[in-house]
């Protein structure tokens, strides 16, 4: 009995360097993050990244793609061609991301505004039919009086996607006869617009919208 608790001392007792080895990786000679330090002569811990340094997957060579902006003013073309695909993922970019506020339809009447956020400007105006391509990615990308930035949550590429859908949906609001290709006629009645609560009046009820593959889409 005697020996058996001997031992156990002994063992509590070759516990002791282990712990100070721990103490020792907890006090590692570094710096917290912004600490102050009197090594360099300006007080800080921290240096600035060599001049010409560019963080992976940062290096935003072509300017207009990241920023729809040239010599600092909007420029007017897509930086990529526009494929059906494209104006399918921008609708779909939009339908995510701005129709809360701006609604499908793009008239500003959002059910975020319905609940009292401030109203948008609608896009069916001259302004901003106007207005060349690369103001809307910048829009998007700085944001605009009480709109936020979409820059972290929607990448360059679909942002374009938007821009370009924005401007489909421009012309769809705005057409006319002499925008039908010839040989093709004018749906008479003009099919009404569905499938957006956020757009208002002109909605009395909501009716299953078909594919194009004829089920009810989802
Ligand atoms: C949270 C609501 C909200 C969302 C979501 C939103 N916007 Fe806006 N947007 C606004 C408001 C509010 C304004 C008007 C801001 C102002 O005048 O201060 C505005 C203005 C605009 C304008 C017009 C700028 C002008 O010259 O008048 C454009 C273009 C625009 N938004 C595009 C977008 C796009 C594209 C998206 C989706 C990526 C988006 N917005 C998402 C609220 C929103």
């Amino acid at each position: 009995m005697r020996n058996l608790r001997k031992f156990a001392f002994l063992g509590v007792l070759a516990l002791v360097p282990l712990a100070g080895c721990r103490q020792d990786m907890h006090d590692q000679p570094r710096f917290k993050p912004l600490a102050e330090s009197d090594f360099y002569p300006d007080m800080r811990s921290a240096r600035q990244p060599v001049e010409g340094t560019v963080a992976r997957g940062q290096l935003h060579e072509d300017t207009y793609f990241y920023t729809g902006l040239v010599n600092g003013k909007p420029g007017d073309y897509m930086p990529f061609p526009v494929t059906k695909d494209v104006l399918e993922r921008g609708r779909q970019r939009f339908d995510i991301y701005c129709t809360p506020c701006h609604s499908r339809m793009g008239d500003g009447n959002g059910v975020v505004v319905q609940r009292g956020f401030q109203r948008p400007p609608s896009y069916h105006t001259d302004r901003l039919r106007n207005a060349p391509l690369g103001y809307f990615f910048d829009v998007m990308t700085a944001g605009f009086g009480a709109m936020p930035s979409y820059a972290e949550q929607v990448p360059a590429r679909d942002r374009w996607a938007i821009v370009a859908y924005i401007r489909a949906l421009q012309l769809s609001q705005n057409a006319t006869s002499a925008d039908v290709p010839p040989g093709q006629k004018v749906p008479s009645p003009a099919p009404e617009f569905r499938g957006d609560p956020g757009s208002g009046a002109t909605l009395p009820q909501l009716q299953p919208v078909q594919n194009e593959s004829g089920g009810e889409a989802k």
